[in-house]
């Protein structure tokens, strides 16, 4: 009798990350709100896939990350969930649920571990919020930190651009930076900050950094997927690469389609029963 082993895939952890900064392996990490591109983004190798509070801007249309509820978080998280094999699924505690009471970050927290099955979870703010990051990894969750632009603080500095470009401001961020990795956090994502910034970063920390418009110094970098599509259209920063233009070639598509369809072209005689 011949036993057929499914082969094994390799589940990235928070220990595999942390091996892969120290042999100097970069990290690749995109967002994912859907079981659909989840899949994708999986099977392509994508090692960390972020279920963000951009998900607001991206699926819902809200202007900022402000709106998104933790009930909406937990439906796009145990979509990505069901898709992957391979990565690292965390997922953004939305604002409001987490910052002013570490019991509420825990009991945000355990709903997203068991609702949707994540792995762990992604916090924005540094020695402020220690208090919650604490609670939630004394529960044996994973924390990865989240500072430089964060955009859940929109309104207190009023604008996207590049942060941490004054002395006070660098210094405070390498301090939380450091003050992240001693609480026990996994990994920090470095949003809009200058790339020597990162560097310093990247170098003071022995856990791994993930940079987004943070240069080239991260140990690992992150993009909203449908930015580097070219599914969304209006959002250009510097620090965007897009690999494709899938709103127009979506756009094309669909208008061939709608020819067809009114030219009787579609559906021909082999598209029926
Ligand atoms: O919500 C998000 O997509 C993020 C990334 C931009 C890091 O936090």
């Amino acid at each position: 009798m011949s036993v057929h082993k499914k082969k094994e895939v390799k589940r990235v952890t928070t220990h595999v990350l942390q091996a892969m900064k120290s042999k100097g392996e970069k990290i690749a990490m995109l967002t994912a709100y859907d079981y659909s591109m989840a899949r994708i983004l999986d099977e392509a190798g994508i090692d960390i896939l972020l279920v963000g509070d951009s998900a607001s801007n991206v699926m819902a249309g809200h202007e900022t990350t402000l709106p998104i509820t933790l009930d909406q978080m937990i439906y796009h998280a145990a979509s990505v969930v069901r898709a992957v094999k391979r990565s690292l699924v965390v997922v953004d505690l939305p604002f409001g649920t987490y910052q002013s009471d570490p019991m509420k970050a825990l009991n945000s927290t355990i709903r997203i571990m068991k609702e949707a099955g994540a792995h762990a979870v992604k916090m924005e703010g540094g020695e402020e919020i220690s208090k919650s990051i604490k609670k939630v990894l004394t529960a044996g969750v994973p924390v990865m930190g989240h500072l430089g632009l964060t955009p859940q603080s929109i309104y207190k500095f009023g604008t996207y651009t590049v942060r941490a470009k004054k002395k006070d401001e660098a210094e405070k961020l390498i301090s939380d930076a450091l003050h992240l990795e001693k609480l026990g956090c996994f990994a920090i994502v470095l949003e809009k900050i200058p790339a020597d910034l990162t560097k310093k970063v990247s170098e003071a920390l022995t856990i791994p950094t993930i940079g987004i418009g943070g240069g080239k110094h991260a140990d690992g970098q992150v993009l909203v997927t449908h930015d580097l599509l070219g599914i969304t259209k209006d959002f250009q920063p510097r620090f965007l690469r897009r690999y494709l233009e899938l709103f127009e070639e979506i756009k094309g598509a669909v208008g061939q389609y709608i020819n067809d369809v009114k030219s009787l072209e579609f559906p021909n005689d082999t598209e029926q029963y």
